[in-house]
């Protein structure tokens, strides 16, 4: 079974927009989500015009700020700064990665924990592994509603994660662990990788390497979760961390790309957004 990330979103994407829908009334205005994008980087201008679309589609109000890469901390802190005092904005999301004479941990900690629609905030972050309320982030998030849907027991599963980010290989492993699943957390180094991975019922694959995962790393019956985005070196067309055509057949659930986890994860900031708007209204 290929688990449509695209079509789950679109049903989720209609259930907030009919939601989104009645806040004027009830509150007066809809979500507000701000997009900061700092260069020129086609990869994210492109996940931040997604951003963008989405917001469009669900009602929420967006607003993408573009800067020069030549912009610096300071003026970046000082943005995110009154966005964090504006009481118009619900949500600030930063396109990582930024430019190297920027800090991300530094532009990360300066959103205002309520604004963090992304999930990144030291606090927010701390707050998920201390199993207190919190803002999940996006990827992880997704990842979890689809194999929810697709019907895949989480519960008693030996799970393997290769990738240990922030982003998604740490955070995803342990809405996993929360799910009762017993984790491993591989990586690029791990000794004889295949042995880990054949040992998984559930695979989740965030390393950013095109094709990484080949046929033989898989076990038959496997669930098999593809969070790359890369270009495939002989074809140029965007591909995943999993050979997909090799893999396919063997797997019991695979996701594709594109079409898979991408589309979630933006569906998932909407919810975010949604549910930083709702808090403030202090109604959840
Ligand atoms: N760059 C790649 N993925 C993400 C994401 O989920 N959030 C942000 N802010 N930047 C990213």
């Amino acid at each position: 079974m290929i688990i449509s990330g695209k079509e789950l979103s679109v049903k989720l994407k209609d259930e907030m927009k009919a939601q989104v829908a009645t806040f004027p009334d009830k509150y007066g205005r809809v979500p507000h989500l701000v997009v900061i994008l700092v260069g020129e980087d086609p990869g994210s201008v492109s996940y931040v015009t997604g951003k963008a679309k989405a917001s469009e589609y669900v009602g929420i109000r967006n607003t993408t700020i573009r800067k020069p890469d030549t912009i610096s901390e300071a003026e970046l802190l000082s943005l995110i700064g009154e966005l964090n005092a504006d009481d118009s904005v619900d949500g600030i999301l930063v396109q990582l990665p930024l430019p190297k004479h920027i800090s991300e941990d530094n532009v990360i900690a300066a959103i205002a924990k309520e604004k963090d629609v992304d999930g990144f905030h030291p606090l927010n972050v701390a707050a998920l592994w201390q199993k207190q309320d919190c803002v999940l982030p996006c990827t992880p998030k997704g990842i979890i509603k689809m194999l929810k849907v697709a019907g895949v027991e989480i519960k008693g599963k030996r799970a393997v994660v290769i990738g240990r980010s922030n982003i998604v290989g740490l955070p995803v492993s342990k809405l996993l662990l929360d799910e009762n699943a017993t984790v491993t957390i591989a990586h690029s180094r791990t000794v004889d990788l295949p042995s880990v991975t054949r040992n998984a019922e559930i695979l989740v694959v965030a390393i950013g390497r095109p094709k990484f995962v080949t046929a033989d790393m898989v076990a038959e019956g496997a669930v098999v979760i593809d969070v790359g985005v890369n270009r495939d070196p002989e074809t140029g067309k965007l591909c995943g961390d999993v050979d997909f055509a090799a893999i396919e057949p063997k797997a019991s659930v695979i996701t594709p790309v594109p079409g898979g986890v991408g589309p979630m994860t933006i569906t998932c900031l909407m919810e975010n957004t949604i549910e930083c708007f709702l808090r403030k209204h202090s109604i959840m």
